[in-house]
């Protein structure tokens, strides 16, 4: 039986910093209630030049080179994005071109929103783990700063822009230890980006009903806890960390009562960059290999929520 295994990781943050206090000069809220209600201080925000493609392309490559691998070594790329460089050529491609390789597959997976990141994991991990291909680069890059009314103060000041990457490799030892991928289509009001070709632009703004969502999430994670410690016949005690997509703090905090796990095993970004949507859960694990939290060895969750409904997790041993 072959596994696949992360074999590194990279990310990237627009250098731009917005402040709840900034926000608070465009509409009418308070760093207060953002801080209470969403755990949220500040987020990164993408320059001009700058977009998913650019910011991939950093995280890619900070990937490649912690995994010690070139370009050429790819067998497949991955972008998950619901604000791609171009709607076609994908994001994938674009990158592909941009490392100046030819012929491994490469796609973006935008259905699925904030978890994107896991479906790619999940979708990668099945390729390598047959032996299809050996190596491949799932990325997340948002820039949501472009997708959000900034009119609009029940959803401005949750999103921030970034990009994170994982390099999957091939494994003889148990790593990633199961994948799990759902979605419920019965949901699609509750959080969704219009697009209506008939006007210009045709992208509006994204929706969503926060309390209806939130409490989803909280039941729906729940249930996806249950079944993926279930599936692996592994007791929440033995789990080191919890690396979850980064949406609202009491989300978070929810779920690390649920798994019994203190908030110094649980990766937050949040507070500093908002919800990067697809980027948040690999921008995190990156931040917490580098500064050495997250050690080899260690059993981790990952789980990611966005519209769909779309959710999803992993379990491996790092
Ligand atoms: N500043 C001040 N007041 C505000 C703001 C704001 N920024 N936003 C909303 N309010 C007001 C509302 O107007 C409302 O006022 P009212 O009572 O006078 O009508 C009040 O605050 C409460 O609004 P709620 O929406 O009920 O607030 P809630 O406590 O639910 O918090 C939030 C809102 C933070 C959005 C929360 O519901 C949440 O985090 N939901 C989950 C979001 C999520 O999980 N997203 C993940 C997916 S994202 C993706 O996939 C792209």
């Amino acid at each position: 039986m072959k596994y696949s295994k992360i074999m590194g990781t990279g990310s990237y943050l627009p250098e731009k910093v917005l402040t709840n206090a900034d926000i608070e000069k465009i509409v009418d809220t308070t760093d207060e209630w953002i801080v209470e209600r969403t755990g949220i201080r500040e987020r990164r925000v993408a320059s001009p030049d700058e977009n998913a493609l650019t910011m991939a392309e950093i995280a890619g490559q900070r990937a490649l080179e912690a995994a010690g691998l070139e370009p050429s070594d790819l067998g497949m790329i991955i972008v998950a994005s619901t604000t791609p460089a171009m709607v076609f050529p994908s994001t994938a491609c674009l990158l592909q071109a941009r490392f100046g390789i030819h012929g491994c597959a490469a796609f973006d997976l935008n259905a699925s929103a904030c978890a994107g990141f896991i479906y790619g994991f999940g979708i990668a991990d099945q390729f390598i783990k047959t032996g299809a291909i050996k190596y491949a680069l799932v990325i997340g890059s948002e820039v949501m700063s472009r997708i959000v009314d900034w009119s609009d103060r029940s959803t401005c000041v949750l999103f921030g822009d970034g990009a994170g990457a994982v390099l999957l490799g091939p494994s003889e030892e148990p790593s990633v230890l199961s994948t799990h991928l759902h979605a419920d289509g019965a949901y699609h009001d509750v959080l969704y980006l219009p697009l209506n070709l008939t006007k210009t632009p045709s992208v509006e703004s994204l929706m969503m009903n926060g309390s209806r969502l939130f409490k989803l999430a909280v039941t729906i994670l729940d249930r996806l806890f249950d079944e993926t410690l279930l599936a692996n016949q592994i007791e929440k005690s033995e789990l080191d960390w919890l690396i979850p997509h980064q949406a609202n703090i009491r989300i978070i905090q929810a779920m690390a009562k649920k798994l019994d796990l203190s908030m110094d095993r649980v990766t937050v970004t949040l507070d500093k960059q908002g919800n990067t949507s697809s980027a948040s859960i690999p921008i995190a694990l990156d931040g917490a290999i580098r500064d050495g939290r997250i050690k080899r060895g260690q059993l981790l969750m990952m789980e990611g929520f966005g519209g769909g409904l779309a959710w999803g997790s992993v379990l491996l041993r790092y």
